[in-house]
Order: structure tokens, then sequence, then C-alpha cells
């Protein structure tokens, strides 16, 4: 057997930018088996070796998208639709955890329209995944410190595949925060446009982007 053959990854993330590298490292950390997949190989192969997590491997993004479960962390406004596209082949019946809030270049609003969300165009364009939202609302410099004194913060999870949130849940087990589902994929909307009232009060509080939301709870009578 090649080491191709016995090391099949568990999760392919596109990209190596802010997200895609904490992410793949996130994972990888958690014991999965992760092919951080990039444009360029050497960009990514460059990552991982920085990075030397035995459970973390540099591909290209079809090596990301053979993985049963994939993530991709490119912006919607700079053609994730249509690079997806290009890989179709290789999509069905796969994990897609979605990411993306889709802003436009200068932050200032989405490219998606009031009743969509970044998931839900995703979904729709490609109906033969099944696509869950999840790290929307984390900023990227959370996963350097995810912890906020003892307590884990949340990542809001949206679907409309329980069997797809359960499979997503068990990937990202052991990874440091606290997952709640936040409903079907049309919640989507609302936890995508959080990032604009979240990233204004990290900015007020001065910890952008070292903030994060987490439930406070009690227990009911
Ligand atoms: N930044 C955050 O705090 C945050 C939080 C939650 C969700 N998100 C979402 O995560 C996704 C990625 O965000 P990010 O902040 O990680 O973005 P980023 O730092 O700009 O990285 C995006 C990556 O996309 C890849 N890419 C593919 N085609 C591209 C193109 N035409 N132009 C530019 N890059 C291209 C590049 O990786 P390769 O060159 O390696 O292929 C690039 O490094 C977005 O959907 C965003 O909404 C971001």
């Amino acid at each position: 057997m090649t080491d191709k053959q016995s090391w099949a990854p568990e999760l392919g993330v596109l990209g190596t930018g802010r997200m895609g590298s904490r992410l793949a490292a996130m994972f990888a950390k958690a014991g999965r088996r992760v092919v951080l997949g990039s444009r360029d190989f050497e960009r990514a192969s460059q990552i991982v070796d920085e990075l030397g997590i035995p459970t973390l491997r540099a591909g290209c993004y079809l090596d990301a998208v053979r993985a049963p479960a994939i993530l991709p962390a490119v912006f919607i406004r700079d053609g994730l639709l249509d690079l997806l596209e290009r890989y179709c082949s290789s999509l069905k019946s796969k994990l897609l955890i979605d990411i993306s809030n889709p802003f436009n270049s200068d932050y200032t609003d989405f490219v998606t329209p009031w009743d969509s969300s970044g998931a839900e165009e995703l979904q729709r364009r490609f109906p033969q995944v099944r696509v869950i939202g999840a790290f929307k609302n984390v900023f990227w410099e959370v996963f350097d410190h995810p912890r906020f004194g003892e307590e884990l913060s949340d990542v809001l999870v949206t679907g409309d595949n329980e069997q797809a949130k359960t499979q997503f849940l068990t990937l990202a087990e052991g990874t440091p925060f606290r997952y709640l589902d936040a409903g079907p994929l049309i919640r989507s909307r609302t936890v995508e446009r959080l990032t604009f009232i979240t990233s204004s009060l990290g900015q007020q509080l001065n910890s952008y982007p070292r903030m994060n939301w987490r439930l406070l709870t009690q227990d009911a009578a």
C-alpha cells in the first residue's frame, strides 16, 4: 500500500489565508488528517513545514476536494463559487463546511442579497453537497488564543441536514470551542450579518479582532 493510499485525509481546506491556515492547523492538532490546499503548492508546503503538525499535509485544491469533508477558506467575492465549480465532479455527497461571510471588498456590505446568505448560495449552486455553516462568527486571530480566561467561546453551527451536523461535530471533537446548533441553513443570514456588529463592538472595546461570543445562561427554574 502506498503512503498516499494509507493516509486518507479526513478534511481538505482550500486556501492558505488567515482562516484556512489556522483552521487546518486547529483540526490537525485535534488529531484529524488534514490537507491544506493552495493555488500555489509551495505556499501550502511552506506553511505546513513551519507548523510541523504530523497530521497536516500540503496539497493543491484538487487534493483538498478529494477529502470527504471540505472547508473552503476563500471569499465569495474572490470567486469561491466558480472555483468550486471546477471541482464539481469531486463534490458529490461531501460535507461542505462553509465559513464564508460574503463581504464586498471594502467590508461595507455583502455581495449576497438580504434574502440569502453565503451558505445558502453554496447549497443552491452545489445541491450535491451537504452544507453546514460554521466559524463565521470567529475572527481569525481568535484561533491563535482561543480561550477567554477559562471559558470556551461559541461557534454557531447552521445546516439543514442533521447527519451533516453530526459529522461536523465529530470532526470538530477536541477543538477549543463550544459548538451551538443555531438552526437551519437559513439562519446563516443572521450569523453572517452578526459579524458587522461584532467587528464594530470589538473596535469600540479595543479588542478587534480578538473577541467572540459566548451565550451566558442560567439554569431554568
Ligand atoms: N478573516 C476572518 O476573521 C474571517 C472570519 C470568519 C469567516 N471568514 C471567511 O473566511 C473566508 C476566508 O477569509 P480570510 O480572511 O482567510 O481570507 P484571506 O486571508 O484573504 O485568504 C483567502 C485565501 O483564498 C485563496 N484564494 C483563492 N482564490 C483567490 C483569489 N482570486 N484572490 C485571493 N485569494 C484567493 C488564497 O489562498 P491560496 O493562495 O493558498 O489558494 C487566499 O489566501 C472568507 O469567506 C471569509 O468571509 C473570515
